[in-house]
């Protein structure tokens, strides 16, 4: 059955949750920082939650709970090939650690195993570090693929730069990993042209999917050989992260990872490793509860369709978009033109005169309003694209003292809002009026705050404390008392 967005978007858990902010006032938080981590959707927890009546471990028909168990796993594992349009007979889907930098360590290993021979492997300059950190680490030869444009306004994967290099390097690209999207600048990759190039070469496509699996369909079939995103960045936090992969290459090395559950025989002298997927991949015990989280949320997600999805983000951002590169004081980071530079929900902007981290901090404590800021773990991509503003910034800051050089370290960095389903133009319009506020009064706001030495502001007067906001002591307590624990 189709599920409307609409219908769905209070069906989050915390989408509601009211503070206390600094003018007084008890609101209702704006949550903009899906980018790092959705928010929960309840009919997936209340799923998983149901489940746990049945807990049991998998791997076993024997016992009903067992039984129940290893279905709903394996539920898990085909929902997710569904939802990326992965073809069961070509590609197999194991549940990694907690998130995609799991996924990707792995894959780094285990590709240079299968294919020793070819040394390279290129990255893009836009991926997070944990789409580019593995690499350089396991790759015998390394170097970044460039992107269209110039900073401020850099676009997507430079592609004819990206044919140079695989020309090159012919014959030695062991793989080419790419975001699906940047999760900076939410601007999206062309994955089909890509995977076209690199396979004309012989090599293979890793797409770091985190940041598009909640905006945008992915396609396994436009070419992609693996794949891998976070369960936390799809509506299900506490779920495991996810590699999708071609079985035949997989195959061809020994699991990264040994232990129970991958082997069908073990002796005292030797081990024998079994074939099948995902066992073969997933040693120890799995997150059982969460792979059903993750399930129910993809399953959602299938039903309300990505292409909706994809659409009504698109009718979201349009708008504020072109709001925020019309407002004189505002900055937006990356290719503005969305027919060009087709983007998710995902903007990195600055505030002229004023500091990402006290702009991120006023939009919390006086409108309610969650954003991320510094450099989102991508800091080559968020550096290259501040270098023109920081040479703007020669005059107005002294280089020659530790004030001026700390102050320059200071706008090293940008704020972020990132949309996700539950994101309601009311949400983007209070950031609207928010930035306004903030750059027609920036002495009001920025005469609350003291800046701490290590560049972050702590409002003078509204501080409250993460444990007097939520204490898990306290908590606990009173889920024990209700439990009837003495
Ligand atoms: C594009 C991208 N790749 C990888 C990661 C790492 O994901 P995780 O922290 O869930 O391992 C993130 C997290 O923000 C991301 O945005």
């Amino acid at each position: 059955m189709p599920i409307s967005i609409e219908s769905l978007q209070s069906a989050f858990i915390g989408v509601d949750t009211e503070y206390l902010l600094a003018d007084g006032r008890r609101a209702r938080r704006r949550y903009l920082d899906s980018a790092a981590s959705s928010l929960m959707l309840q009919p997936a927890w209340k799923t998983a939650e149901a489940f746990l009546r049945h807990y049991a471990n998998t791997h076993s028909e024997l016992h009903f709970g067992a039984r129940i168990a290893t279905h709903a796993y394996a539920w898990a594992h085909e929902r997710t090939l569904a939802f990326v349009n992965a073809d069961p007979a070509q590609y197999a889907c194991a549940f990694i650690g907690s998130g995609s930098t799991g996924s990707i360590n792995r894959l780094a290993r285990t590709l240079r195993a299968v294919r020793p021979e070819r040394k390279t492997v290129l990255v893009s300059e836009m991926e997070h570090h944990s789409n580019d950190l593995p690499h350089r680490k396991h790759a015998d030869a390394f170097e970044h693929i460039p992107l269209i444009g110039d900073a401020p306004s850099f676009g997507c994967i430079d592609t004819q730069a990206l044919s140079r290099m695989l020309d090159r390097h012919r014959g030695d690209v062991r793989y080419v990993a790419v975001a699906g999207a940047s999760n900076v600048t939410g601007i999206i990759n062309p994955l089909r042209e890509i995977a076209d190039l690199v396979h004309a070469h012989g090599a293979w496509l890793v797409v770091d999917g985190s940041q598009m699996v909640m905006h945008a369909p992915i396609d396994m079939s436009a070419g992609i050989d693996f794949l891998v995103f976070s369960g936390h960045k799809v509506y299900a936090p506490g779920s495991p992260g996810v590699l999708v992969g071609r079985k035949d290459l997989l195959a061809q090395a020994e699991p990264d990872e040994v232990g129970g559950g991958i082997v069908d025989d073990v002796s005292l002298a030797d081990y024998l490793v079994a074939q099948r997927f995902p066992d073969r991949e997933e040693a120890g015990t799995p997150n059982i509860v969460g792979a059903v989280l993750l399930g129910a949320a993809l399953e959602t997600l299938m039903r309300v369709g990505m292409d909706a999805l994809c659409r009504h983000e698109d009718e979201l951002l349009r708008p504020l978009l072109q709001w925020m590169t019309k407002r004189p004081g505002v900055r937006v980071y990356g290719n503005t033109d969305l027919e060009r530079s087709p983007r998710t929900g995902t903007i990195a902007f600055n505030l002229q005169g004023w500091d990402h981290a006290l702009v991120a901090a006023a939009l919390n404590d006086y409108w309610g309003i969650a954003v991320r800021n510094a450099c989102f773990c991508a800091h080559p991509y968020v550096r290259e694209m501040l270098k023109p503003e920081l040479w703007e910034l020669d005059g107005e800051i002294d280089l020659e003292t530790p004030a001026g050089l700390a102050a320059l370290e200071r706008r090293q960095g940008m704020v972020r809002a990132s949309l996700g389903l539950y994101t309601t133009t009311e949400d983007l319009d209070l950031l609207k009026q928010a930035i306004d506020a903030l750059l027609a009064e920036p002495g009001r706001y920025q005469g609350a705050y003291k800046l701490n030495a290590d560049g972050t502001y702590t409002h003078r007067q509204h501080n409250p404390s993460g444990q007097s906001l939520f204490d898990p002591v306290r908590e606990l307590d009173a889920q024990l008392a209700a439990a009837g624990a003495r």
